[in-house]
């Protein structure tokens, strides 16, 4: 794709930012619009144009807001992991999600982040994940139960259900009855309020379309219950650290007992973590379905990997299954959940061998990095294969890191989770449960794709624009 960009110049953190750097090149936009029309007619396409005529760092312009397409691994890099205390998220995902998310760990910043990073941290450990791991796996069973052999299925509401359910039950654990309702209406009217189909949608967020009524009228009644269940945990005798809770929101409600967050943070982590983990799981495994459907050898090679699994399907063993997990982590390749995340400078800034203001908009994007044919071979083919090597014993194995470019593709080449201390910290619980919820329904099912070509919108997610349907077929039990 993009040809590299001029050498940089000695970019270490110390480093004055100096004045006399170039400004990054990009398009001429219109006036006032800048290059929104562009950018509105096809994301996707505009940032990889973007990227490969104007290599790593390329400037933008949405309604007179400066902004900067991110793409070289290096600089990304930068970003997230070495200088990434320079760096706060900033207005752009304030604007777009603070109405819901409020300030829960997504959107905080500093301290307060810091705060809540720590006191839900145990959550995420790998033995609290693999507890879930029963949830994963009956719910995906449930999901395999509602199929008739040769039915077409709509994979995407599938996947949805299933990842909303999962997610649910982990955060609410018992409680999910409670809280069923009003959390699955909140869900549906996020996708609705998001839906860049609609040109209210574009609307600044006073403006009280019935859409935006309808959307804070659920997110209300949802904090409410939350608040509701809240009180009755508390009332039963929350754990006595966030470690000893048994699912999320006991971690939450163990954490604003002995003060490490307040009563806002709770409510405000619980719908974080609703909303930051059903709709990116559910696209990952809709794409990792969809991809497979496209290719019944590959298909077949992972079905055969967990047909074998005489212990059924559980968290420790699917880890151990490379074909399954180079099948999972290539479709998160080729379709991102999350194509693009934002970053802005808070001091003047050398990336690239260019100088970038404080105060900018910094777009990273997964989606065109993960396309860049700098960086992957034949970027558009969904290749599995890519993420497997040979031992010397001949024995394939999944490498997570390296492809069969080991040590010669940058480490930011692939970030569909992000990076550095604000990576996203249910990665480990969405990758167990894409690999969990893809094993147990092709144990059970054969997939062929009806939706030939997939259609995507570039929303807050990865989303497709239309249903993707796949036919089912069912094997012999
Ligand atoms: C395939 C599924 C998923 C993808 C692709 C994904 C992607 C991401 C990305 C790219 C970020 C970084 C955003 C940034 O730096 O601005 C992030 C952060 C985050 N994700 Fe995920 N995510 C997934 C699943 C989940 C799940 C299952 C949960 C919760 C159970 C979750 C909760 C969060 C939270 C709370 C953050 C903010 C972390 C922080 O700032 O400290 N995500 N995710």
């Amino acid at each position: 794709m993009s040809e590299p960009t001029q050498p940089a110049p000695d970019e270490s953190p110390g480093q004055p930012d100096g004045d006399e750097l170039p400004r990054p090149p990009g398009p001429d936009g219109l006036p006032v619009f800048g290059n929104v029309h562009t950018l509105a007619d096809d994301a996707f396409a505009f940032y990889e144009r973007l990227s490969s005529e104007y290599g790593g760092v390329a400037r933008y312009d949405v309604f007179g807001t400066e902004a900067y397409l991110l793409t070289d691994p290096e600089a990304v890099r930068r970003v997230l992991v070495d200088d990434h205390g320079r760096y706060v998220k900033g207005a752009m995902p304030q604007e777009q999600l603070g109405s819901l998310l409020g300030e829960g760990l997504f959107l905080a910043e500093g301290e307060q982040w810091r705060g809540q990073r720590d006191a839900v941290r145990s959550a995420f450990f790998r033995e609290r994940i693999e507890a879930y791991g029963d949830s994963m796996v009956n719910h995906a069973r449930a999901t395999a139960d509602g199929w008739d052999d040769g039915e077409i299925v709509d994979v995407h509401e599938a996947a949805t259900d299933y990842a909303f359910a999962v997610l649910a039950e982990s955060l609410l654990g018992d409680d999910v009855d409670a809280a069923r309702g009003t959390a699955r209406a909140a869900a549906e009217s996020i996708t609705e309020r998001f839906d860049t189909s609609r040109l209210s949608s574009f609307l600044p967020d006073w403006v009280p379309t019935p859409t935006r009524r309808r959307y804070h009228r659920r997110i209300d009644a949802l904090r409410g219950t939350i608040r509701d269940l809240v009180a009755e945990r508390r009332a039963a005798g929350p754990a006595a650290t966030p470690a000893d809770a048994d699912d999320l929101l006991g971690t939450l409600v163990a954490a604003a007992e002995i003060g490490a967050i307040d009563e806002d943070e709770l409510v405000d982590n619980a719908v974080t973590f609703l909303f930051a983990g059903h709709e990116t799981s559910a696209l990952g495994l809709t794409y990792t379905l969809y991809c497979l459907a496209g290719q019944p050898a590959v298909q077949d090679r992972v079905r055969t990997e967990v047909a074998a699994l005489d212990g059924g399907v559980t968290p420790s063993v699917v880890r151990d299954c490379p074909t399954l997990t180079a099948a999972v982590d290539e479709a998160l390749r080729l379709y991102p959940p999350v194509h693009t995340f934002f970053r802005e400078p808070t001091e003047p800034v050398t990336l690239g061998g260019y100088r970038i203001p404080a105060g900018v908009v910094l777009n990273l994007s997964p989606w065109t990095v993960h396309h860049d044919e700098q960086w992957w071979d034949d970027p558009g083919c969904y290749r599995p294969d890519r993420w497997l090597r040979e031992t010397a014993d001949g024995t394939v194995r999944g490498d997570d890191t390296a492809g069969p470019a080991v040590g010669q593709r940058p480490e930011y080449a692939y970030f569909p989770f992000g990076g550095g201390p604000r990576h996203c910290i249910g990665m480990r619980f969405a990758r167990q449960e894409l690999r969990l919820a893809t094993a147990t329904l092709l144990r059970r099912f054969e997939l062929d794709r009806v939706t030939e070509a997939l259609s995507l919108q570039a929303s807050a997610n990865t989303r497709p624009a239309e249903p993707v349907r796949l036919r089912v077929r069912a094997r012999e039990r």
